[in-house]
């Protein structure tokens, strides 16, 4: 059995950084494992200018801990009012990497999504024209669709249309959730991608309710029932380069998920990629670890592979129940296999 494990530094290609003591208490956490991140723009204002994406990436390059070598890769927050102009001026000028689709209401901050696709018809026409990432929260809002079904829903009413009509645009289905969206980006042409998250690997809908409510299990898209996460695990373990490494991490205060009405999100940044490590031994293709977080989302936005390389080493150590005072992280209590040196 192997003890140690050196793989080619990865990328998160979708996490939740968060702003303010939750930015200096969390980035440090990806910037130690990832050499790059996606980084979701639903802030409150959200990001849906060039102005606030550099002022944004500011204030996350000076909460990563010294010596830690991290570059965030911003996104544009698409709204029903987004400005085409705008969009490719912060592509051109390096600061947007992708545009962030939320259907209002969807989820956490998405409020000032956007409510009908329609009216992106302008702004979807010029990414792909500029060979700009569209990055999709693939769910529809409709309250008349079951939550369990809303991702399957999306790909038909949405997604299937947004591919035929914009037939080169490159499109990654973010945190994908069901057989059915594992399938489509499978058959999909390589312009089409998915990140997948380590929590949709190991968790089905019954974690959250395991004895009671656990909110700790609750993030969106909702995790789904077994035949679903063994589809999307299926996905992520399979060596195809259209699946790649998006944590999903989401931060929120402990009060805010132990609620009436709790929020949505996982916070598993802090053991992100020993989690992985973990899933990818179990399946047997430990070998396909690399390709996955260090090399599919790299080739599928066209930026370079890292150079540097990360050890991680088996370990006993077991995931903290509370870290940084009033964050509970994904796994708490249990044992990942791996410790990154
Ligand atoms: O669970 C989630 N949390 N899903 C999202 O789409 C947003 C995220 C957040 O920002 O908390
Ligand atoms: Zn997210």
């Amino acid at each position: 059995m192997t003890e140690t494990l050196t793989l080619r530094r990865p990328d998160d290609w979708h996490v939740h950084l968060r702003d303010g003591d939750m930015l200096a208490a969390v980035a440090g956490y990806t910037a130690r494992q990832f050499a790059r991140a996606i980084v979701m723009p639903n802030l409150s204002p959200p990001v849906t200018s060039v102005a606030a994406a550099e002022s944004y990436r500011n204030r996350i390059r000076l909460a990563v801990p010294e010596g830690m070598d991290f570059t965030p890769l911003m996104t544009i927050y698409l709204t029903d009012d987004s400005d085409p102009d705008e969009m490719a001026r912060g592509h051109e000028k390096g600061v947007f990497t992708a545009a962030k689709l939320y259907p209002a209401n969807a989820t956490t901050n998405s409020a000032a999504g956007v409510s009908d696709i329609a009216n992106l018809g302008k702004v979807l026409e010029r990414m792909e024209r500029i060979g700009m990432v569209l990055c999709v929260h693939g769910e529809v809002t409709d309250p008349a669709v079951d939550i369990f079904d809303r991702e399957a829903v999306f790909i038909d009413r949405i997604l299937t249309p947004m591919v035929r009509d914009f037939p080169a645009l490159r499109i990654v289905l973010e945190h994908i959730t069901s057989e059915q969206a594992a399938q489509f980006v499978a058959d999909a042409p390589p312009n089409i991608g998915a990140t997948i998250t380590p929590h949709h690997c190991i968790i089905n809908r019954n974690a959250m309710f395991a004895g009671g409510m656990r909110p700790h299990a609750y993030c969106l898209p909702v995790a789904k029932r077994e035949r679903h996460r063994i589809a999307v695990r299926a996905a992520a373990t399979s060596g195809d380069s259209s699946f790649f490494l998006g944590t999903d991490s989401a931060p929120h205060a402990r009060g805010a998920k132990e609620s009436a009405c709790g929020c949505a999100g996982i916070f598993n940044a802090p053991y992100a990629i020993e989690t992985y490590a973990r899933i990818f031994e179990e399946d047997g293709v430990l070998d396909r670890l690399e390709g996955f977080a260090s090399e599919h989302g790299a080739h599928f936005y066209g930026l370079p592979l890292n150079e540097e390389t990360i050890t991680l080493r088996r370990s006993d150590a077991v995931v903290p129940d509370r870290l940084d005072g009033d964050l509970v992280p994904f796994m708490a209590g249990e044992t990942p296999g791996w410790s990154l040196d």
